[in-house]
């Protein structure tokens, strides 16, 4: 069953962060939509990198893991558990050095789990989540989202697909010295996604 929205923060800011800002209002928005729980994963409290028992443990048939190993992947079940928990997956992403913030990558390493979230079939790569859709929402200091300098909303997007998720839906919030709260361009892109339009 998959009923929460799940929120993933990034930013190291917490205070005056757009991503933050725009990405809680969404999910708020979300929520009362759809009537649904939403579980708060923030990255900025810190996330481990995977590490050598991560990748031997990941490798290993779950029947045959010892103690250790089954203990090194316990992170990676519990993110892994809160993704297939979610219908709608919020997650903020500001731009840092033309890719995603440091954590947001350990996130990922940690939930791209071969045989868990994705396998591999005759045909390529197949991912194992389905049913979900998720939103991005990134901002930038000066990169255009969707230029060729933009390494992270569209590393992000083939990521989600990589993992089974295609719904996805990337929420422009390009701070370009603009308050997130009374940017009327933000405002029309979330009321696309509340009337659907997206
Ligand atoms: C460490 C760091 C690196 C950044 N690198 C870039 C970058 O490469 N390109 C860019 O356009 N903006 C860059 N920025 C600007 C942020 O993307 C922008 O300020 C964004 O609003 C930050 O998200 P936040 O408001 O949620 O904290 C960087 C900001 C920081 C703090």
């Amino acid at each position: 069953m998959h009923h929460s929205i799940l929120h993933i923060n990034s930013s190291s800011r917490i205070q005056g962060s757009v991503t933050r800002d725009i990405s809680t209002q969404l999910v708020h928005q979300l929520a009362l939509q759809h009537d649904q729980e939403v579980i708060e994963r923030d990255l900025a409290e810190g996330i481990a990198f995977i590490d050598e028992q991560w990748v031997g443990a990941n490798f290993t048939d779950p029947d045959a893991r010892t103690e250790a190993q089954k203990a090194a992947l316990d992170l990676s079940d519990s993110l892994i558990d809160e993704l297939k928990q979610a219908r709608h997956i919020v997650i903020a992403a500001p731009i840092y050095n033309f890719g995603v913030p440091a954590v947001l990558k350990a996130w990922i390493d940690q939930v791209a789990r071969a045989r868990v979230t994705f396998r591999y079939t005759e045909n390529g790569p197949e991912g194992l989540l389905k049913g979900k859709k998720a939103y991005l929402v990134v901002a930038s200091g000066g990169v255009p989202l969707g230029s060729e300098v933009d390494f992270a909303s569209t590393y992000l997007r083939h990521v989600m697909g990589f993992l089974g998720i295609d719904d996805v839906i990337l929420v422009n919030a390009n701070e370009l010295g603009k308050a997130a709260n009374d940017n009327a361009d933000i405002k029309q892109q979330l009321a696309a996604i509340a009337a659907g339009e997206q």
